[in-house]
Formats: structure tokens, sequence, C-alpha cells
């Protein structure tokens, strides 16, 4: 029985730690991204008042296409990517906005 429940335990840590990992890689992610690709001509905290306004994938979408225009190189796929992360911001990404003390 005793072997049994670690048995258990182990499986659900396990799973718990899955189901954590790709959440975590991902936020830290957004704000890479963000931080790299946004920041060549204008700092990155230029997206700030646009990420408060928390515009939606749409508004992001036309912002992203018309630094493209700016002359800014994103793939289909970074693009993709760059929007979902601004118009769905996470705290890390946030903190990049957050005034320093
Ligand atoms: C190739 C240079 C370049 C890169 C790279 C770039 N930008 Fe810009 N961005 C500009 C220029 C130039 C302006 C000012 C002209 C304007 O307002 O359209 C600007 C202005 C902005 C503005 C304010 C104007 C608006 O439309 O709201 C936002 C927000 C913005 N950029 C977001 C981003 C984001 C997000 C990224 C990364 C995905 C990015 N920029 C990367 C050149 C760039």
């Amino acid at each position: 029985m005793q072997r049994f429940s670690t048995l258990i335990i182990t499986g659900y840590l396990l799973v718990a730690w899955n189901i954590c990992l790709p959440g975590i890689a991902v936020a830290e992610e957004c704000r890479l991204q963000v931080e790299q690709k946004c920041s060549s001509c204008h700092f990155a905290t230029y997206v700030c008042p646009k990420l408060k306004k928390k515009k939606g994938a749409w508004a992001w979408k036309r912002t992203v296409k018309s630094m493209i225009n700016h002359g800014a190189s994103f793939t289909n796929a970074e693009t993709k990517q760059l929007v979902s992360c601004l118009s769905n911001p996470d705290n890390d990404l946030l903190e990049i906005c957050a005034p320093k003390k």
C-alpha cells in the first residue's frame, strides 16, 4: 500500500510538472520576444501605453504589420506570436512597463 501511494504521488507530480513547464516557457518567451524584437528602433516600453489600453489582437496585428512597414523583419510565425503576446500580456511582459523604483 505504501509503495502504491508513492507511485500515485510521483505520477501526480510528474503530470503537474508537465502542465506547468510549457506555461512558464511561453511566458518568458513573450517578454523576451518583445524586448528583443521591438527594441531595435524604439524602446520596448513604447508598447506600454497601448498594452495598458488592452488592445485586442486585431489592433496589435495592425501595429506589428506597420512596424514591418517601418523596416522590421518578422516572419509570419513571429508576427503571430508577437500579436498573441501583446494582445494577451502576462505579468512578466507587463513588468517591462512597471515604473523603475
Ligand atoms: C524597424 C524599426 C521598428 C521596429 C523593429 C519596431 N518598431 Fe514600433 N515603431 C517604429 C517607428 C518608426 C515608430 C513611430 C512611427 C509611428 O508611430 O508609426 C514606431 C511606433 C510604435 C508604436 C506607437 C505608435 C502606434 O502605432 O501605436 C507602437 C505601439 C510600436 N511601435 C510597437 C512596436 C512593437 C510591438 C514592436 C515589436 C513587435 C515594434 N514596434 C518594433 C519602428 C519600429
